[in-house]
């Protein structure tokens, strides 16, 4: 596994698996579930995207995904269900500091498969990766102070609510976020 700074970055996203599912690297053949899930309206907002995402672009991504993963700054899982390998979902790490051994998640469940402990279940399974294979320190998660779901979710998943601090949307304008890390020495 290449050495980073102070982080082990693998250069291809291995499967983890939780007793109900199974978290896999993203694949060309997820684009039509996984465009469905994340063009969902309060995915898109709660992401702070401003337009939904295109099937042409998401299909390019997915097909250039094994380069996204080895420059570094990223390791998504597609969240799949482990009896039907259906897919219902994401879970990323990114903005990786490897000085600091820090690094921020962010995950989506469709509404579909939502309320059964899915999200709390992919979420735990890559902090749980990200601390003992990656090392890193300390996980961030960025969201909007209106944002019920995920704020509980993360402190489900033990995460320390940091208060609010000032980020900015896509087109720049100022955007008051709520900061939660997960610090497994804490
Ligand atoms: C946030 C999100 C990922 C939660 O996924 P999920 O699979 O429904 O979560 P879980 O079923 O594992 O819920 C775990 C716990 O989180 C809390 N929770 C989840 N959704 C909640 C809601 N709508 N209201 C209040 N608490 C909620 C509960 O404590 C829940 O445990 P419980 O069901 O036993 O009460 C999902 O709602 C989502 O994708 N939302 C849109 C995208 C988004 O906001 N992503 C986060 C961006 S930072």
């Amino acid at each position: 596994m290449p050495r980073i700074g102070r982080l082990d970055l693998p250069d291809r996203t291995p499967d983890l698996k939780t007793a109900s599912l199974a978290l896999k690297a993203p694949a060309p053949e997820d684009a039509e579930s996984l465009l469905a899930i994340y063009n969902e309206a309060d995915v898109l907002r709660f992401l702070n995207r401003t337009a939904p995402l295109a099937a042409a672009t998401l299909s390019a991504l997915l097909e250039q995904w094994p380069a996204v993963v080895a420059s570094g700054n990223r390791q998504s899982f597609v969240v799949h269900l482990a009896t039907s390998d259906e897919v219902i979902g994401m879970v990323e790490l990114d903005n990786f500091d490897p000085a600091a051994a820090t690094a921020e998640v962010t995950i989506f469940i469709g509404r579909a498969y939502r309320r059964n402990g899915y999200g709390l279940d992919a979420l735990n399974a890559v902090l749980d990766w990200g601390i003992s294979e990656l090392h890193l320190t300390r996980i961030d998660g960025a969201v909007m102070p209106d944002n019920v779901a995920s704020m509980a979710l993360l402190r489900s998943a033990g995460m320390v609510d940091l208060g609010d601090r000032t980020g900015h949307t896509v087109s720049g304008e100022p955007l008051s976020i709520r900061v939660f890390s997960f610090l497994p020495q804490a």
